[in-house]
C-alpha cells in the first residue's frame, strides 16, 4: 500500500483517455460506443477509459443541474446560429467548427429527453417528445426551458452505460500530458503518448499511455481574485472543478491555442451569482441603473465612440460583452448599483394569471435558481428578498477563461472539412484535434466557437469521439512511448509533498517558510496580479501596456516559485496542482491581451491604450504556443476567413440591416 510521500504507482494503457467528466466528456463516452462496435466487428478491439478529478454524476459546471439548454436549433438553420454567435463574439469565430455543433446539436437534445430529461413544452405539446415535433418552452431564439436540476446524473448515466463503470476511473487529477518519445515528421515533432496523475482519494500515482486522448478539464476559475470574500470565498459563477487543466496541459505539450485573450464576463445577480437568462428572456425583467433610468436606452449611441457599433446587433438583441460595456459605463461613472426589476416582470407577467398561475410563477422564480445556482436562494432568503416585491442588484462578476459559453478561449482544433470555402489552415487532420498528434478536445476546450453551452459541448465531445475512433483505427501500429522515464513523472507530480516533507521543520507555521509556499499563498498572488494588472474587478476591467509589463515580471517570478509549491496532504496536493495550471492559462490569458492591441471586447476587458475595435490590423485570430523547456510564449496572427455570407437572417438576428459583421 502507497503512502503519503510514497505513493503506488499505476500504469495503464489503452486506445483511448478521455480525460475529464463533464458534458464533453460523456459525449464523447456516449459515442464511442457505437463507434467501438464497429470497429470490433472489422476486427479491432478499441479500449477506451475515462479518467475524473472528480464523481461523474455531479462534476463540471452541470453540476448543481441547469434550468435551461442554451443550444437547441429546432426550426432554426445552422447557418443562422453561425451568425449569432460571430456577432456575440464580435465577427472572430471558427465558423466551420460553429456550424458543425449546429448540424448535430439536436440529436443530442433529443438523447437527453429519451433518457428521462423533462424538457418544458408548450401547450398542448406536453405528451410530445421534440424529436416527435413537440414544440419546447423558448426563453430566446436558441434557448429552452428544462427541469435540469438532475441534468448531470442522466447524462453520466448514459456514459456509464457506454463506457462500462469499470472503465470510468473517479477522483483522479490529471496533472500532465507526455509526448511521445519517437517523433512522427519533422514539421510536426508533438504527438501525444500519455498522461499522468494522481488519485485524491489514495496515495497512487496514475500514468496512463495511449494513442489518442480527449482533453476536456472545462474552462478556468478562480485565475482572477473574486468578488466573494471572508466566509464567502470559494463562491464563484464558475464551477469549482475546472482549473485550466486543459489550457496548461494543453499549451505544455505544445498544443496551438487561439483567442486566449478573450475571457467570460457574466452579469450575474450580486453575491449569489445566480444566472441572468431566464430573468432577461423568459420573464422578460428590465434592468435600470441606481435613478431607475434604462441605462442601455440611454448608452446605446456611446457604441459608435470606439467603433462598437459595428459589432452592436440592436439594442434589443445586442451581444452579451457589449451589454456588459453599457453597465460599466454607469458603474464607472457613479450611477450604479444596477438592478434587476423582478417584482415589474413578475407583476405584467401575472396580469393576466390566475392565482393559481401566479404562485406557480412566484415557484418558477425559485426554482430557477434552485435547479442551477441553489447560492442565489441563499442570498434572497437571507436577506429577506421575494422577487415579487423586491428589486435585486446586477453585478459583472470576476472573469472567467471557457470557451463554450459567452467566450471562446481553447485549443485551436482541426474542423470537419466538409464546409465550401473551408481554408487549408481550418483543417489539417481529423475533426478536433489539436497542432499535437493524437491530442483532441472539445466543450470549453475549443477555441474560436463559443455558445456551445451544455448540449453543444456534449455534441462537439461526440463529434470528437468519432473523430478519434477513426485516428485510433487508421494507427493501429502505433505503439505510445512516454518521453521520460515514469520514475521521473511520478517525483514530478510529487515533488510538493516532498518540499512540505524536507522543509516542515524550518519553521513552526507553514504559512511563513522561506524555503516553500502554500497553495492557498501561491494562489492570492496570482490572483492578486491578475485582478491588478490583467484587468480584473478592480480596476473595472481596464488595462494597458505598462500594466502588462509588471504583470508580466510578477507572474514570472510567480512561476519560478511553483517549484516551491508545498502539499501537507492530498488535498492540497490537488491545490497546487491546480494552481500551477491557473498560472499558466493567467500568463497564457496575460501574454494574448498583451498582443492584441485593440478592444476587442469592451465589456469583457479594456486596453486603455487602444480602445478601438481596429478591424484593418485585428479581425484575426491571434495564436500561442508555448515552450515547456524555456518558459517562452510565441504569438502569432492566423488569417479569419468568414465561411457563412452576411444573410437577411443575419440582419435580423442583428437586430438592423446592414450591421458591419
Ligand atoms: P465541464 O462540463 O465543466 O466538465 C469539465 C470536467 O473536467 C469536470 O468533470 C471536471 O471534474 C473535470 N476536470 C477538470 N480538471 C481535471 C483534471 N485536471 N483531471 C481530471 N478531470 C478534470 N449551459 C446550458 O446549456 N444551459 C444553462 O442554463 C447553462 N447554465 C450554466 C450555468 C453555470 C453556472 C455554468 C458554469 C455553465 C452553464 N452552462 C449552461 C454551460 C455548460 O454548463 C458548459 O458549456 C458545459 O458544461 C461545458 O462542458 P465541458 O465538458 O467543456 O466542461
Ligand atoms: S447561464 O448559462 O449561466 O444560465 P445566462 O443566464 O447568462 O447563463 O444565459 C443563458 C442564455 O441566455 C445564454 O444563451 C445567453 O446568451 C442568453 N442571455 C442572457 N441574458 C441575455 C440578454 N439580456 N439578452 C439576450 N440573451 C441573453
Amino acid at each position: 500500500m502507497g503512502e503519503f510521500g510514497n505513493p503506488d504507482i499505476v500504469e495503464e494503457e489503452v486506445d483511448i483517455l478521455i480525460i475529464g467528466g463533464g458534458m464533453a466528456a460523456c459525449g464523447a463516452a456516449f459515442e464511442c460506443g457505437p463507434w467501438i462496435e464497429q470497429a470490433k466487428a472489422a476486427g479491432q478491439e478499441i479500449k477506451v477509459k475515462l479518467v475524473d478529478k472528480a464523481a461523474l454524476d455531479r462534476s463540471g459546471a452541470v453540476a448543481q443541474g441547469l434550468s435551461a439548454i442554451n443550444t437547441y436549433l429546432g426550426e432554426n438553420d445552422p447557418a443562422d446560429y453561425v451568425r449569432y454567435v460571430r456577432g456575440d463574439l464580435m465577427g472572430i469565430t471558427r465558423e466551420d467548427l460553429v456550424y458543425d455543433v449546429g448540424r448535430h446539436v439536436d440529436d443530442s437534445v433529443w438523447n437527453f429527453e429519451k433518457w428521462g430529461l423533462p424538457i418544458w413544452k408548450q401547450e398542448g405539446d406536453e405528451g410530445k417528445s421534440l424529436k416527435e415535433g413537440g414544440k419546447p418552452v423558448r426563453t430566446g431564439r436558441w434557448q429552452i426551458m428544462i427541469n435540469g436540476e438532475s441534468y448531470k446524473w442522466i447524462v453520466a448515466e448514459a456514459a456509464k452505460r457506454a463506457l462500462g463503470t469499470e472503465n470510468i476511473q473517479e477522483h483522479v487529477f490529471i496533472v500532465k500530458l507526455i509526448n511521445d518519445k519517437n517523433n512522427p515528421n519533422r514539421n510536426n515533432p508533438n504527438r501525444i503518448a500519455g498522461a499522468a496523475g494522481f488519485s485524491v482519494r489514495e496515495d497512487k500515482v496514475y500514468v496512463y499511455r495511449f494513442k489518442a486522448c480527449l482533453l476536456v478539464c472545462g474552462g478556468a476559475v478562480n485565475v482572477f481574485r473574486p468578488r466573494s470574500v471572508g466566509e464567502g470565498l470559494g463562491r464563484a459563477w464558475y464551477p469549482v472543478w475546472n482549473a485550466g487543466s486543459t489550457y496548461a496541459m494543453a499549451a505544455e505539450a505544445g498544443a496551438e491555442l487561439t483567442l486566449m485573450e478573450n475571457r467570460f464576463v457574466p452579469n450575474r445577480f450580486k453575491d449569489g451569482y445566480g444566472p441572468v437568462g431566464a430573468w432577461f428572456l423568459l420573464f422578460k425583467a428590465q434592468s435600470q441603473n441606481a435613478f431607475g433610468e434604462d441605462y442601455q436606452q440611454a448608452n446605446y449611441d456611446t457604441l459608435k465612440d470606439h467603433g462598437y457599433d459595428a459589432y452592436s446587433v440592436g439594442l434589443a438583441k445586442m451581444g452579451t460583452c457589449l451589454r456588459n460595456h453599457l453597465m460599466l459605463k454607469e458603474l464607472r461613472e457613479g450611477r450604479g448599483p444596477i438592478f434587476i426589476d423582478t417584482p415589474a416582470a413578475m407583476a405584467k407577467l401575472a396580469e393576466n394569471m390566475t392565482p393559481e398561475q401566479i404562485e406557480h410563477l412566484e415557484a418558477e422564480a425559485w426554482e430557477d435558481f434552485l435547479d442551477m445556482t441553489i447560492a442565489q436562494c441563499g442570498v434572497w432568503a437571507s436577506e429577506n428578498i421575494e422577487p415579487d416585491k423586491t428589486m435585486s442588484e446586477l453585478m459583472p462578476t470576476e472573469p472567467y477563461l471557457l470557451g463554450s459559453h459567452a467566450g471562446c478561449a481553447g485549443l485551436w482544433v482541426s474542423g470537419p472539412g466538409d464546409l465550401p470555402g473551408t481554408p487549408d489552415h481550418y483543417h489539417w487532420g481529423y475533426n478536433r484535434m489539436s497542432t499535437v498528434k493524437g491530442l483532441f478536445t472539445a466543450g470549453d476546450g475549443v477555441g474560436a466557437s463559443g455558445h456551445k453551452f451544455s448540449s453543444g459541448s456534449f455534441t462537439e465531445g461526440r463529434i470528437a469521439a468519432k473523430s478519434m475512433v477513426k485516428y485510433v483505427m487508421d494507427n493501429h501500429d502505433l505503439t505510445p512511448e512516454l518521453d521520460r522515464p515514469v520514475a521521473d513523472i511520478v517525483e514530478e507530480i510529487y515533488q510538493p509533498v516532498r518540499n512540505f516533507l524536507e522543509n516542515r521543520d524550518y519553521t513552526t507555521s507553514v504559512d511563513v517558510n522561506p524555503n516553500v509556499i502554500t497553495p492557498k499563498n501561491f494562489q492570492s498572488r496570482l490572483q492578486k496580479i491578475m485582478d491588478e494588472y490583467v484587468a480584473g474587478v478592480s480596476t473595472l476591467y481596464q488595462t494597458n501596456a505598462a500594466m502588462l509589463r509588471i504583470a508580466e515580471r510578477k507572474l514570472e517570478m510567480l512561476r519560478e516559485d511553483a517549484a516551491r509549491l508545498c502539499a501537507r496532504d492530498r488535498h492540497e496536493l490537488l491545490r497546487a496542482w491546480e494552481n500551477f495550471h491557473r498560472i499558466l492559462t493567467g500568463m497564457a490569458h496575460m501574454k494574448h491581451i498583451q498582443f492584441r492591441e485593440e478592444t476587442r471586447y469592451p465589456g469583457y476587458y479594456y486596453r486603455a491604450d487602444y480602445m478601438k475595435i481596429d478591424d484593418d490590423n485585428w479581425k484575426c485570430f491571434t495564436n500561442s504556443t508555448y515552450d515547456r523547456k524555456t518558459g517562452q510564449w510565441t504569438l502569432k496572427k492566423v488569417q479569419w476567413v468568414g465561411l457563412v455570407s452576411k444573410g437577411d437572417a443575419e440582419a435580423e438576428a442583428m437586430g438592423r440591416p446592414g450591421a458591419k459583421v
